[in-house]
């Protein structure tokens, strides 16, 4: 394989787990030499936490990640839902240039209260982020959202909402909720947003076509993550928009034969907001649900054992969860939820590769893994009453349960800090990201050692 391979300019970088993968931080590495980055799927239930080239840490939620270089021209393409609030919160400050498809769906405040209502509802929630994003994917599907082109016709958005506002305010009723919305209310949340990004609504289909044209080089930057995705992931425990590779062309109106390459965001380990089923999870959930960021959950003898092994066999599963819960900050980016979280999965990640049609992956987070006494990584599953090994992610999303992982057990290594080429990584870091490889069948792009931009080992140069 040659280093600086011509190939084609669109780049589709893509989550392969449950979300919070560190797809911003792999986005920024891409879009620093990129011109334009854009989104085509989810709204503000992703919280892509990235930092400038000055160390500043930004999160962003509606907003593409490539926000943060004023040299990229941004998209928020037609498979997005999107509240206008929440992106001009993540934009402030920043030198941007944007552009909105005018058929993308707006995020209006009912959606929220409706997403709140409708959880609490259910006898078991699905643990959805609140932000109302699958009430405004609903009401795209029953064809009354409304679409951001309205924002440049004012007088018809306002017939348009009249009828939804209608439908809304019985949804709330019928799922209990005494919150009432009126048209006055939404008008004027909505004017002062309005004025602002109504220049940038354009087709931004024919932007791209164009730009493709052009030979621009383009990420596409996927929000959530594979096994979120409502018709691949572990449903009903999904997002409510296509996370995958088929989302990237409805969702952007890009065609196959435009898709360069897929890049496949791989975090070391696993994590999962929400309910849903998590093969590789050593706790329960119930116990850590009331865990806050910055609260010490395990003592200093638990932490050893995760760094020297004394006594290994006896929980160090879920002193290893609490420790990188800890170190890694593993909290939501959106919502502040302690992530639940275990062993990197390949049988589950080998389903999402596989969906995507991944040609790389890039491996976030491979420094969280440092100074620990064992790294384990589950390559397959066995079911628990039979004894049957498979490779294959089991589609019916409670079969799952009847399944417990097989691991490998690899030696934990001391430091991959600072190192920016394969061949510093210690030994059995390398074994890591080569057993990765033989069991997905694709070379890595990209190890990530850090948050920062510069923490990186680049194993394929994209452009
Ligand atoms: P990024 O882009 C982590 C999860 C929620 C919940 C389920 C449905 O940061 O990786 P929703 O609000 O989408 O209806 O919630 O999906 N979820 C995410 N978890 N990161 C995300 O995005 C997520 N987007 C949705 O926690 O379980
Ligand atoms: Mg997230």
């Amino acid at each position: 394989m040659t280093k600086y391979e011509a190939g084609p300019r669109t780049q589709a970088v893509l989550g392969m787990q449950f979300g919070d993968e560190g797809k911003g931080t792999v986005v920024a590495t891409y879009a620093r030499e990129a011109d334009v980055v854009v989104r085509f799927n989810g709204g503000g239930n992703a919280g892509h936490t990235l930092y400038t080239a000055e160390g500043k840490k930004v999160v962003m939620n509606d907003a593409p990640s490539g926000m943060i270089f004023p040299h990229v021209t941004n998209v928020i393409a037609n498979g997005c839902v999107l509240n206008l609030e929440t992106l001009a919160r993540n934009i402030s400050g920043l030198e941007t240039k944007l552009f909105i498809s005018d058929a993308a769906h707006l995020v209006l405040p009912y959606h929220s209260e409706i997403d709140k209502a409708r959880e609490q509802a259910r006898e078991k929630g699905i643990g959805t982020t609140g932000k109302g994003i699958g009430p405004a994917y609903a009401d795209k599907a029953h064809r009354i959202g409304i679409r951001a082109g309205l924002l440049k016709r004012p007088q018809r958005l306002e017939e348009v909402l009249a009828e939804t506002l209608e439908f809304k305010n019985q949804e709330l009723q019928s799922l209990g909720s005494e919150r009432q919305f009126s048209m006055k209310e939404i008008l004027e949340w909505l004017e002062p947003y309005r004025q602002r990004f109504a220049p940038s609504v354009i087709d931004t289909r024919e932007y791209l076509q164009e730009a493709i044209r052009q030979r621009k080089k383009i990420v596409l930057e996927g929000a959530n993550g594979a096994l979120l995705d409502l018709d691949q992931g572990t449903y009903p425990y999904v997002t409510s928009s296509s996370t995958t590779i088929g989302g990237v062309l409805t969702g952007t109106g890009l065609n196959h034969r435009q898709i360069g390459r897929v890049i496949g965001v791989i975090k070391a380990y696993t994590s999962r907001v929400g309910e849903g089923p998590f093969p590789t999870e050593s706790e329960l959930y119930e116990d850590i649900k009331q865990f806050k960021k910055g609260e010490r959950t395990i003592t200093e003898e638990e932490e050893k054992i995760v760094r020297e092994g004394t006594g290994w066999e006896s929980g160090y599963d879920r002193f290893f969860s609490r420790w990188i819960r800890e170190s890694a900050e593993e909290f939501g980016a959106t919502t502040g939820r302690p992530r639940r979280i275990g062993w990197l999965d390949l049988v589950a990640v080998k389903k999402a590769v596989q969906i995507n049609g991944c040609n790389y992956y890039a491996l976030t987070r491979l420094d969280n893994l440092d100074g620990t006494f064992r790294v384990k990584v589950c390559t397959a599953y066995q079911h628990k009453e039979t004894g049957e090994k498979t490779e294959i992610f089991p589609s019916d999303t409670e079969e799952l349960a009847n399944y417990e992982p097989v691991y490998e057990i690899i030696p934990g290594w001391k430091s991959t800090k600072g190192m920016r080429s394969f061949a510093e990584l210690p030994g059995s870091a390398q074994w890591y990201v080569n057993l990765t490889s033989e069991c997905l069948n694709i070379p890595p792009a990209l190890l990530k050692n850090g948050p920062l931009q510069d923490d990186r080992i680049e194993m394929f140069k994209l452009w």
